[in-house]
């Protein structure tokens, strides 16, 4: 799981084009607009501009070239041409690429015109929940501390974290060991200089249940209840920790 510096200096460079690529879309994110136009946007991009791969595209089947999840949508919605941003939407984009065979992972909330202030409250806590629980990451530090500092922040506000899915290990795959829980747990790994993994903590207003539909892919919250993420691949150094898709 600890990776050398000609492999940090990879993922560094995909990272890069993938939080560039979530930068880039900012500016189309408005009413009207079908995530199908966005995924689209987001390819040329990434295909393109940076001569890259959109890792999510036929990983395991997925259809698509990125996630967009619209509020009470957990993770994985599929970007279609008839699903149209409204007004008040909270829309996450979940961006995965893949350069030179090394891989990065990065999402954010992004708001559809004027969200209610509850809306705009979750994905505050939620962003909140992920710089948190970052600073316990350095050499030597617990994995366990990320979930409890995660749980203990989010509960205290009131929402609630999910547990069906998780971080991961990234670089020469896009998923790899070890699973980073974003819930109390009692894990013994311990944090190395090289580590690179993403943390990405899903949280709900309502309950933490979740279901998938029909499609195979799209996770929903059971009670309907918005639900918000925020996911970055991370570094583990020596002192702390360096967040490479900033
Ligand atoms: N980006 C997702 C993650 O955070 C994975 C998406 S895979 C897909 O791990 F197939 F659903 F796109
Ligand atoms: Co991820
Ligand atoms: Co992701």
């Amino acid at each position: 799981m600890i990776k050398n510096l000609k492999e940090i200096k990879n993922i560094k460079i995909s990272s890069k084009i993938a939080s560039e690529t979530l930068f880039y879309i900012s500016k189309y994110i408005k009413p009207g607009i079908s995530t199908g136009k966005i995924n689209d946007i987001c390819y040329d991009r990434i295909v393109n501009y940076h001569n890259a791969y959109p890792a999510s595209l036929k990983y395991m089947g997925y259809p698509k070239s990125i996630c967009t999840s619209i509020n009470d949508v957990v993770c994985h919605g599929i970007p279609d041409y008839n699903c149209i941003l409204n007004d008040g939407d909270i829309i996450n984009i979940d961006i995965a690429v893949c350069k030179n065979n090394y891989y990065s992972d990065t999402s954010k909330m992004f708001f559809v015109g004027k969200p209610n202030n509850l809306a705009i409250k979750l994905c505050k806590v939620t962003k909140k929940s992920l710089y948190l629980s970052l600073n316990c990451i350095k050499n030597g530090g617990q994995f366990k501390n990320i979930g409890n500092i995660i749980q203990n922040y989010v509960n205290s506000k009131g929402y609630s974290v999910v547990k069906n899915y998780c971080g991961h290990g990234i670089g020469k795959k896009l998923h790899e060991k070890p699973n980073v829980l974003h819930y109390k747990n009692n894990c013994n790994l311990i944090f190395k200089t090289g580590m690179i993994f993403t943390v990405e903590p899903m949280i709900n207003i309502g309950s933490e249940d979740t279901f998938v539909m029909n499609d195979g892919w799209t996770v929903k919250t059971k009670d309907g209840s918005l639900s918000a993420q925020y996911e970055h691949t991370i570094l583990v150094t020596d002192s702390g920790y360096q967040i490479l898709t900033l």
